[in-house]
């Protein structure tokens, strides 16, 4: 069975309350559990991880290397400036979905930029919860 880590950076966990406009009603808890179950129509497993903090992201990152399949990353503002965060997704040779709720190319400059995307196979932005749902169907693109 294919294994995916799915991976959320900074202020994540407060995704349903946060700044709603922007990224939705949804709460996390609620979102993982969707991608869960879309992976389980893969026959996927799906294990799901937040932080705050960057290193434990970065240990979460190293732990999919002998586990994972595939990761799926919204590294928050860390994927603006973070290339300890880039240096662990291309350590893992794993494939990789970078992930934003937002459009981040249609928000402030700093945001237009992302120090992992060079070492991600693809990127999904701007279509709230349902970037997730769409980076497994890239996964599965990637992984068969
Ligand atoms: C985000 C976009 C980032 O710029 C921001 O710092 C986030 C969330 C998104 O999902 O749209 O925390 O990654």
């Amino acid at each position: 069975m294919k294994k995916i880590s799915l991976i959320h950076g900074p202020n994540l966990n407060l995704t349903g309350s946060r700044e709603p406009g922007i990224y939705g009603r949804d709460t996390l808890a609620a979102i993982n559990e969707e991608v869960v179950l879309k992976c389980a129509q893969y026959g996927w497993e799906c294990v799901c991880f937040q932080s705050n903090s960057e290193g434990a992201l970065i240990d979460r990152i190293h732990a999919a290397i002998d586990d994972c399949d595939g990761i799926i990353i919204n590294a928050g503002a860390y994927t603006h400036y973070s290339y300890a965060i880039r240096d662990a997704i291309a350590a893992t040779r794993l494939p990789c979905v970078e992930v934003h709720m937002s459009n981040v190319h249609a928000r402030e400059e700093f945001r237009h930029h992302s120090t992992i995307s060079a070492v991600c196979a693809g990127v999904i932005a701007g279509f709230g919860k349902n970037s997730y749902l769409l980076a497994v169907d890239a996964m599965k693109g990637i992984l068969g």
